[in-house]
């Protein structure tokens, strides 16, 4: 991260959620998991994984079972490190619903009917709509305030959101006194956007994702599959149109960026070279945590007792919270 020194000035806590969504390509590394394990090196950091707001469109129990392990897993091989980071499951921590309903009564209808999610939905003409996607960011704010964090790191299509908790905390504060501090969202500018293989931004609705922890073969495919321009092997090739080199860029030495560039521009260097060379920096880049990854899948024991853990510090500090909130309200008598 080179904001590293803004946040080692003083030492901040940091908290994110990250919902569980099926499996870790490129844009999720490079975009929030990275720096959600750096994190911990500098900041007291708080990471959670937000079961709970799963639960708006995923009705499957077996699908919501595996993709929270998954995302345990995931943070585990990539390095987060339990003894530095608060790591637990949201629904783990039942003072997130209980806060839920009490900040739901303070927050307008009129906020949550502006927030992104809902009105898009609406827009569609969505028949469906459930009450937990139109409450979606009152959790959130939860999530958050509850844990009194100075820094949220999210992406750019999160940052409403921390608006929205932002403004309960607010009018809570006012109506009852002050509990909440107000969280700052802190958007890292240079990763907001990862290319995936067809050139649009990585997301798994385009089908375009480099799954970093797919089986080898898998993995393979998905980089050769990378879609590139027709320029004939022995042509000169732009580096800066091509999303080989893009993906390329984001794993190697400025030196090596410029070696490649000389390649292309040289001509008689083709994109299925330029692919073999990416998947063997992925590969070569990932190797530890994958070897990590699998090691812990046969040790999921391990792995929902760091959880656990977690769960026990987190709730250390929502508790605190809760009892804070339930005094102003009057809920303590
Ligand atoms: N809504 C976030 C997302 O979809 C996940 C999330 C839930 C979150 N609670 C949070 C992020 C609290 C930051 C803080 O990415």
């Amino acid at each position: 991260m080179p904001e590293a020194k803004e946040l080692t000035s003083r030492k901040k806590r940091v908290l994110s959620g990250v919902k569980p969504t099926g499996k870790a390509h490129l844009g999720n590394y490079l975009g929030a998991m990275r720096n959600h394990v750096e994190m911990q090196d500098q900041c007291e950091s708080f990471i959670f994984i937000a079961d709970l707001h799963s639960l708006t469109t995923v009705k499957d129990s077996k699908v919501l079972q595996g993709l929270i392990t998954d995302l345990a897993l995931d943070y585990l091989a990539l390095g987060l490190n339990p003894d530095k980071t608060v790591f637990f499951r949201q629904s783990d921590i039942h003072e997130h619903t209980e806060l839920t309903w009490v900040l739901n009564c303070v927050t307008p209808m009129s906020m949550l009917e502006l927030a992104h999610a809902y009105k898009d939905a609406k827009a569609k003409g969505e028949k469906d709509i459930n009450v937990g996607i139109f409450d979606y960011p009152v959790l959130m704010a939860v999530d958050i305030l509850i844990y009194k964090p100075n820094l949220v790191p999210v992406g750019k299509d999160q940052k409403q959101h921390v608006e929205i908790a932002r403004d309960i905390a607010g009018k809570f504060n006012r109506i009852f006194g002050k509990v909440f501090e107000i969280p700052e969202a802190y958007i890292p500018e240079e990763v907001a956007v990862v290319t995936g293989t067809d050139g649009r931004k990585m997301s798994k609705s385009y089908g375009n994702s480099i799954e970093i922890f797919a089986p080898e073969k898998e993995l393979k495919k998905q980089v050769m599959g990378i879609v590139t321009d027709s320029t004939p092997v022995d042509q000169p090739k732009d580096p800066g149109k091509d999303n080989v080199y893009k993906l390329y860029s984001y794993f190697a030495a400025p030196e090596e960026k410029s070696a490649l560039a000389e390649k292309y521009k040289a001509g008689g260097y083709g994109y299925g070279d330029a692919k073999k060379l990416l998947l063997e920096r992925i590969l070569e880049h990932f190797r530890p945590f994958r070897e990590k990854r699998a090691e812990l899948m046969n040790n999921l024991d391990y792995v929902k007792e760091v959880l656990n853990k977690g769960a026990e510090k987190a709730r250390r500090t929502a508790s605190a919270t809760k009892e804070e909130v339930w005094d102003k309200v009057g809920l303590n008598i």
